[in-house]
């Protein structure tokens, strides 16, 4: 029975949110083990489509047990918020479980995030804004609050004027903001302790447990391998480990107990915020990608940067991750195009890359090196088996498999749950 972790393996939106619903009922947990509100997960079942932030997208799915893992940067007023937003639907949100280890995100890393960002100016990361960045540097600093400080006042009081000791000075003497009041600070985290309290739990014991008794866990990313704060691209990447490995530290069990991992890919390629994207299509052809792909993110609204798939960036995540498996999205955008390039690999300086560039200036500096795939003109989105699928639109799923060194196990061909083509089972 497998533990399967599902991430992104490009810079985000590559559709992880559906790929999780689509196992479905299957699934006994659903894991969320880092990130926080940045993330904007689309889920469309049937006439109904919902837009899923923090809470990890088996919510959606009744019988499945959704958990929001140590990794994860909680924003709490957004926590209810979505969780009231999904009730208010007729979903069953009573299963939700949340790690004690968890941090939240207090008001005063939004104001810092929005801060910084416009501090940095032309370096500007392009962040959502949420106050992920400086809440996991909080985590790290050993400054941050956790689910489990908002049950005693004191030790609460006691974390937050520690924090703000230096975070108000910050605030005040370096960006001319007003500083922040700790019993203010106090008594909007402490508002939500009785609500929060019934759904907090020792969710790595729970897992494990889950786990020994041959249950089916999904581990399920935000954010994606390119943005991932170690093996993406730096500083123009999130906060968390968006990789195979978060998937262990972000929800307390060890990698061993890992079966399968699955990266979510698009077609070809997209990324919102700022930094390096070497096949991004600054004309026509990548306004069509983002007209007919809806490629406008979920969580900010900003129209996503488009282009053409990569396969380098594939292969990448392939080795970063140790992927098993590759959940390929959008194959329906595609249509109408005579020829479909693919990047095989990059130009840096004159001299060829079949494999990412070591250092950051010289992926920015990356050109692809192109191949050219024979495109179609037929309408994809009712295809359900392999079949069904023109040659041409096979022959490039195939062509990108070879290229990207993972088995491509489903096909998307629409943003409905049925709108897949499976090939090899995820959980079999
Ligand atoms: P996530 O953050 O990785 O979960 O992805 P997003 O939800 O931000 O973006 C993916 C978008 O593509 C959503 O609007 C999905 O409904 C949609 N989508 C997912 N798979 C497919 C597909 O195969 N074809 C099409 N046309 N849309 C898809
Ligand atoms: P899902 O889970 C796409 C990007 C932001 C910015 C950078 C840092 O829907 O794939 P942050 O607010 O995290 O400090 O911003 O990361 N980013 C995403 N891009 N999809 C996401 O999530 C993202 N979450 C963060 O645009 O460039
Ligand atoms: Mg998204």
């Amino acid at each position: 029975m497998p533990a399967v972790v599902v991430l992104g393996a490009q810079w985000g939106d590559e559709g992880k949110g559906k790929a999780t619903d689509q196992l479905g009922s299957r699934v006994d947990y659903v894991v969320k083990f880092n990130g926080g509100n940045n993330a904007g997960h689309t889920v469309v079942v049937g006439d109904e489509k919902y837009a899923l932030h923090l809470l990890p997208s088996g919510i959606l799915s009744p019988g499945c047990t959704p958990i929001i893992g140590n990794g994860v940067v909680v924003d709490l007023a957004v926590l209810f918020e979505e969780l009231e937003g999904l009730q208010g639907r007729g979903v069953d949100t009573s299963k939700l479980l949340i790690s004690s280890s968890a941090h939240v995100i207090p008001s005063y890393n939004r104001t810092l995030d929005k801060v910084t960002e416009r501090f940095l100016g032309k370096r500007q990361i392009g962040t959502t804004g949420r106050g992920i960045g400086p809440t996991y540097a909080d985590k790290m600093n050993r400054v941050g609050i956790r689910i489990s400080d908002l049950f005693d006042e004191e030790i609460l009081h006691d974390k937050v004027e520690g924090a703000l000791a230096q975070k108000n000075q910050i605030l005040t003497k370096i960006y001319n903001r007003r500083s922040a009041d700790i019993d203010e600070v106090v008594a909007e985290l402490r508002s939500y302790a009785d609500r929060v309290a019934p759904m907090v739990a020792d969710t790595g014991l729970v897992l494990n447990r889950a786990l020994d008794e041959g249950k089916n866990v999904v581990f399920e990313a935000g954010q994606a391998t390119m943005l991932d704060v170690d093996h993406g691209t730096y500083p123009f990447v999130t906060s968390s480990s968006a990789t195979a490995g978060g998937a262990a530290t972000g929800s307390g069990i060890g990698p061993t107990r890992i079966d399968r991992v699955v990266g979510v890919i698009k077609a070809y390629t997209t990324r919102v915020g700022e930094g390096p994207f070497p096949t991004e299509l600054l004309d026509a052809v990548g306004e069509q990608l983002r007209k007919t792909g809806g490629e406008y993110g979920v969580t900010t609204g900003r129209p996503r940067r488009c282009g053409w798939y990569d396969a380098v960036v594939a292969r990448y995540a392939g080795r970063v991750n140790g992927l098993t498996d590759l959940v390929l999205t959008k194959l329906d955008v595609l249509t109408g195009f005579e020829k479909v390039p693919v990047c095989v690999a990059y130009d840096v300086d004159g001299v060829r890359h079949d494999e990412m560039p070591i250092d950051q200036s010289a992926f920015a500096r990356a050109t692809p090196i192109y191949e050219e795939l024979d495109g179609w003109w037929e309408d994809l989105s009712l295809a359900r088996t392999w079949e069904d699928l023109p040659v041409n639109a096979r022959r490039y799923v195939e062509a990108l498999e070879e290229m990207s060194g993972t088995r491509i196990s489903s096909v998307g061909v629409g943003p409905d749950r049925e709108a897949t083509i499976v090939r090899h089972d995820l959980l079999g």
